[in-house]
């Protein structure tokens, strides 16, 4: 309740679950109100329907945003049918101030939110074809069949990540160990693209490990 308008990036995935069944339930208890938030995906399947229920559109919505008092206007999610590159544009241009606040988690590979490792990384929101081992780790969300799991994706690119005012990263598992280890005190690299996190002067990692 402390910053009411706040810009929230709300990342998907298993990892930030718990903490979306914990904001409900605040919400529920009356400590937490999103009626003047603005929550935005981090990232979309090229291909997919809000309402397939594989998409991180239909995902926000069924562990978030259906449950609080998050007005229509306040739900920035990526239409995945639509044009990627328009909707790429579209999404930078209405979260233009930044974030308030990024939630992220980290993939095994390093990656944030769909800034996959590489040779090089992108400043603005842009299509990204996605690694083998990304599409194996997201598998679940498709019948555990990684032939089913789009061969690209539409993230934010790292200017809205380094923007951000404050970052919370969140890891568990001890498959995630090595890919923090790196993030941390690794050489800051594109290969690894959660050590640009070193660059920014907010982050606060919660891990169980
Ligand atoms: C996903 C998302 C990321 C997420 C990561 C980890 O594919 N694009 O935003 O942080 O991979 O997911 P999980 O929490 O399921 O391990």
């Amino acid at each position: 309740m402390e910053t009411p308008s706040l810009v929230l990036g709300c990342p998907t995935g298993r990892t930030p679950l718990e903490l979306y069944r914990q904001l409900v339930a605040a919400h529920r208890a009356g400590k937490v109100s999103f009626s003047k938030a603005q929550l935005f995906a981090l990232d979309e399947y090229v291909g997919l329907e809000r309402e397939d229920p594989g998409s991180f559109a239909s995902y926000l919505e069924r562990h978030l945003f259906r449950h609080v008092d998050l007005p229509q206007s306040g739900r920035h999610v990526f239409d995945g049918a639509a044009d990627p590159l328009d909707a790429c544009a579209a999404h930078d241009a209405a979260l233009r101030g930044g974030f308030g606040l990024l939630l992220l988690g980290i993939g095994e590979n390093g990656h944030v939110a769909f800034n996959e490792p590489g040779e090089s990384l992108q400043v603005a929101t842009h299509v990204v074809k996605l690694s083998r081992e990304t599409r194996l780790a997201n598998a679940g969300a498709f019948g555990g069949e990684a032939m089913r799991v789009p061969l690209e994706a539409m993230t934010i690119g790292m200017g809205a990540v380094l923007a951000a005012r404050e970052i919370v990263l969140l890891a568990t598992g001890e498959k995630k160990r090595r890919a923090v280890e790196t993030m941390m005190n690794g050489t800051v690299s594109t290969r690894c693209p959660a050590s640009l996190l070193q660059l920014h002067p907010r982050v606060t990692v919660l891990t169980d490990f």
